[in-house]
């Protein structure tokens, strides 16, 4: 109790939360927590989805496609400092609308094609409705982020409705999810000067077209080793 207290408070001094807000949540506490519990069931469903893919053709190619998956619904704080930075009006709709990010998958693949074949298969379903895809593999970010994004609608099933709710998908190589939380810790170290920041980019920005190669070279192993065996089984 004493623990929660305190994560609490920090909460409440670390997001600056406004009256505005703390009036918002108390009033709303039920309906914001039963969203929340929808973006759950939405990760569910999705993660469900990638772990199936994964079982086939971890059976059909003798290999498994997925490294890892991590899943995350968005923290009240963040979803606060979201709000704050697009200028969302405080209600329950236009977060709904506007946070298309609150449910989070991150599918995380050894080799690059691994990513576009299951972004593929997924995409095919069809209860799964693309609403944006932005490949920062192919296009990465000025910081050299790369990464493979979707957002998408999926549908839960409740009580008496189908709900149709957004996920963001994040598709990474072990290689650009190592580069990527490296990058986010130095983004989020307030000890940093701005000098040190400027040189800590530009070295990341190398290590990113570095491991873009590595990935590259890795795969072409892979292609090399797998077309062997396809050749002996013939
Ligand atoms: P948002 O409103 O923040 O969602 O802007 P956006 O929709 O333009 O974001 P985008 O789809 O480009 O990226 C959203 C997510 O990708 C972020 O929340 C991060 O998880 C990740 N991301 C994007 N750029 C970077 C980057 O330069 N470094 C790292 N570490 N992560 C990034
Ligand atoms: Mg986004």
């Amino acid at each position: 109790k004493a623990l929660l207290d305190a994560r609490r408070d920090n909460f409440v001094r670390q997001s600056l939360l406004s009256d505005e807000f703390l009036n918002f949540m108390q009033q709303n506490k039920k309906p914001f927590d039963l969203l929340m519990s929808y973006y759950e069931c939405a990760i569910m469903e999705v993660e469900t989805k990638f772990r199936v893919l994964n079982h086939e053709l971890s059976l059909e190619y003798d290999n498994n496609p997925i490294e890892s998956i991590k899943t995350r619904v968005k923290s009240y704080d963040s979803i606060l400092k979201k709000i704050r930075r697009k200028n969302i009006p405080l209600n329950l709709r236009a977060i709904e609308d506007n946070l298309k990010d609150i449910a989070g998958v991150r599918v995380i693949c050894s080799f690059p094609d691994d990513i576009y074949k299951l972004a593929e298969s997924f995409l095919k379903q069809d209860d799964i409705t693309l609403i944006e895809r932005k490949d920062y593999i192919k296009n990465p970010k000025p910081s050299g982020y790369r990464s493979l994004h979707l957002i998408v609608q999926v549908p839960i099933f409740l009580q008496n409705e189908k709900k149709m709710v957004n996920v963001e998908v994040q598709f990474r190589t072990i290689a650009m999810d190592f580069w990527a939380s490296l990058d986010h810790k130095m983004r989020y170290k307030k000890e940093l000067s701005d000098e040190e920041v400027e040189i800590l980019q530009e070295e990341l920005y190398d290590c990113a077209r570095q491991s873009a190669v590595l990935d590259e070279r890795m795969q072409g192993i892979r292609d090399r080793i797998t077309k062997k065996q396809e050749q002996e089984t013939i």
